[in-house]
């Protein structure tokens, strides 16, 4: 496990979505019943970022097509999307949030 610190947890808002970078790994982040979880950003469908997306409930709603991705399990729940986007563990330390993409 390698946690890499991406930003304060002030700045990640109930059920919002912000971009960061892991090292070279972009990350979207949310925050879901105050828990903070972690998706690759990039749509796995084209060129497209999820943190540019739009959160609606439980999922993250593409900009360019609006196929829809499970922001816990990155399990795809609305087409053009039909793979799973990757997911990474998320944590928060001492009001920071850590990401491991490893
Ligand atoms: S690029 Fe995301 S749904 Fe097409």
């Amino acid at each position: 496990m390698a946690w890499l610190d991406v930003a304060a947890s002030e700045d990640l808002k109930e059920g919002d979505v912000i971009g960061v970078r892991a090292g070279r790994v972009p990350v979207a982040l949310f925050r879901l019943e105050g828990e903070v979880f972690a998706l690759h950003d990039l749509c796995p469908h084209g060129a497209a970022r999820l943190s540019d997306g739009y959160v609606d409930d439980e999922c993250v709603e593409c900009p360019l097509h609006q196929g829809l991705v499970d922001i816990r399990t990155g399990d795809p729940k609305g087409p053009p999307i039909d793979e799973p986007t990757q997911t990474y563990p998320a944590r928060e330390v001492n009001g920071r949030i850590e990401v491991d993409v490893d």
